[in-house]
């Protein structure tokens, strides 16, 4: 299929990757990355039903497009991603001019949908309910990719999510908790390092509970009648012999050990563990494995221990504090960054102080607030008697953000003077003649650069000065060049 393509992605950073393996699929039948969606002859756009206002967004966008579509009948517009999966069928009522719209489960349909649309009348609609967890190739990090920066790649390890936290809309468009396979991610990502990626992001809902459903699919299943008991190597990782027991389930840890040796791999990230379950064996691992960042994004919602408990969070914040304080001991230097959700239904004013108490304590080297919405179908969505009036909220986030503004600035101000590794993004945007890019610990880097620097190089930059949202200083010396091919730009936004 000849012509253009743009995939706008309106989502986290699980959305960005689905985009990416759409960008892939598309290329691999044959179209081309377009310059903008005016010109573009497919037009995906990837939703996201977790961000504030996102269907107003999709709404708004679509209508520019029918205007587009108007003038030229044969552009194509799919809509994917979760918000697709949740308004399934409300897209194709109120926007008829969509082609197709699918879910969070068939990104590796994406074209195949489109090539059905073309031998129908009608738009075509296919949600999946969930993924078919023997079937290895439905995870989006088999399908062909584009990467947007050919030296940083995400896989992802695990989809969907078992936990019940009363706010959220994961479980019910993502599904229940599935782990990858152990053996397709380390070739997944040795495959990306032998193209120049050098730089991974392993993607989960609770990277921590990776390998569960594995041990169980296991332990049920006998070697007959289960594909996955059938050959354990394949899907167990490490088997540890622990006396005469055996250990079969892959660890988290043992994932972050494996993926960070593969040779070409200088940094390895993760989001998100969740806090009721991150691990020793997982903090260990960040210590020792010297390609894992020292960065943890610990999603703390609130600091409230009413409120936890009504978000079904499972744990304290004494607990929270206690397992950072653990990890803080661990690892030198370990930045911190966390989720908090303001106004949660039922939220008094002593429980938004509990919040800036525990924010404070914790340090925070920089957050996502988040002012709560309701998702319809969540459980509190239907606690609207114990709504929290907008002014409120917006209120108890002026606040909230003073206090994570604080920690943050003291943050970045404690690395003045210190010699930091830098991945290089590219030229500042404020001040091109700068570079931009990004430390171990994920700040943000405004520097002069020494000669030209490609973006994917490793670099030393010795730090002069420190804002509450980045870092500036100078470029001492070329670390490492980049060994990827080319940088495609996919995806826009
Ligand atoms: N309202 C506000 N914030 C939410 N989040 C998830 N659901 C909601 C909601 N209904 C936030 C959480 C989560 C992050 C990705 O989005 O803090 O960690
Ligand atoms: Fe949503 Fe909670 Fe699962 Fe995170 S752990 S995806 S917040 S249900």
């Amino acid at each position: 299929m000849a012509g253009t393509y743009v995939v706008r992605t309106f989502g986290c950073q699980m959305n960005e990757h689905d985009s990416e393996r759409i960008a892939g699929l598309l290329e691999a039948d044959g179209m081309t990355a377009g310059a903008d969606v005016d010109s573009a002859d497919v037009v995906v756009l990837n939703t996201c039903c977790i961000r504030e206002n996102a269907d107003n967004k999709l709404y708004g966008t679509l209508g520019h497009l029918k205007s587009l579509k108007d003038r030229r009948p044969e552009l194509e517009i799919v809509v994917a991603g979760c918000l697709a999966q949740k308004d399934r069928d409300t897209i194709a009522e109120r926007a008829p001019h969509v082609d197709v719209v699918m879910g969070t489960h068939n990104v590796h349909r994406a074209v195949e949908l489109l090539h059905e649309r073309r031998r129908s009348d009608s738009a075509v609609v296919e949600i999946l309910e969930e993924t078919v967890a023997e079937d290895h190739d439905l995870f989006p990090s088999a399908l062909p990719v584009v990467r947007r920066a050919g030296y940083a790649g995400w896989v992802t390890i695990q989809m969907g999510c078992d936990n019940s936290c009363a706010f959220c809309i994961v479980p019910a468009v993502r599904g229940p908790e599935i782990s990858r396979p152990f053996g397709d991610i380390v070739a997944e990502v040795e495959r990306a390092a032998l193209d120049g990626v050098s730089e991974v992001t392993l993607l989960g809902q609770n990277v921590n509970s990776y390998g569960r459903d594995l041990t169980l699919r296991a332990r049920d299943g006998g070697p007959e009648t289960d594909g996955v008991r059938a050959d354990p190597s394949f899907v167990l990782g490490p088997v540890a012999a622990e006396g005469d027991r055996v250990r079969i389930r892959p660890l988290f840890a043992d994932l972050l050990r494996a993926v960070g040796s593969v040779p070409g791999i200088r940094r390895v990230r993760y989001t998100s563990p969740h806090p009721k379950d991150l691990r020793p064996e997982t903090i260990a691992a960040m210590a020792e494995v010297e390609s894992v960042c020292e960065h943890l994004h610990l999603p703390l919602q609130s600091g409230s221990d009413s409120i936890l408990a009504a978000m079904h969070r499972g744990y304290t914040a004494e607990r929270y504090l206690e397992r950072l304080d653990a990890a803080r001991r661990a690892i030198p230097g370990l930045a911190v960054t966390t989720d908090i959700i303001v106004g949660f239904p039922g939220e008094t004013e002593a429980d938004a102080e509990a919040t800036l108490e525990v924010a404070a304590e914790a340090r925070f080297d920089g957050a996502f607030t988040f002012v709560y919405s309701p998702r319809p179908g969540t459980e509190a969505a239907e606690l609207s008697d114990s709504f929290i009036p907008r002014e409120v909220s917006a209120a108890r986030m002026e606040r909230l953000r003073a206090v994570v503004e604080r920690s943050s600035r003291l943050a970045n101000l404690s690395r003045v003077g210190s010699l930091e590794e830098v991945l290089v993004i590219g030229p500042s945007r404020k001040d091109p003649s700068r570079l931009s890019g990004r430390t171990r610990q994920n700040r943000l880097v405004h520097f002069d650069p020494v000669g030209p620097v490609r973006a994917g190089s490793y670099v030393g930059v010795e730090v002069t000065d420190a804002t509450t949202t980045h870092l500036r200083g100078h470029m001492t010396e070329l670390l490492a060049a980049p060994t990827h091919r080319v940088r495609i730009p996919v995806a826009a936004e």
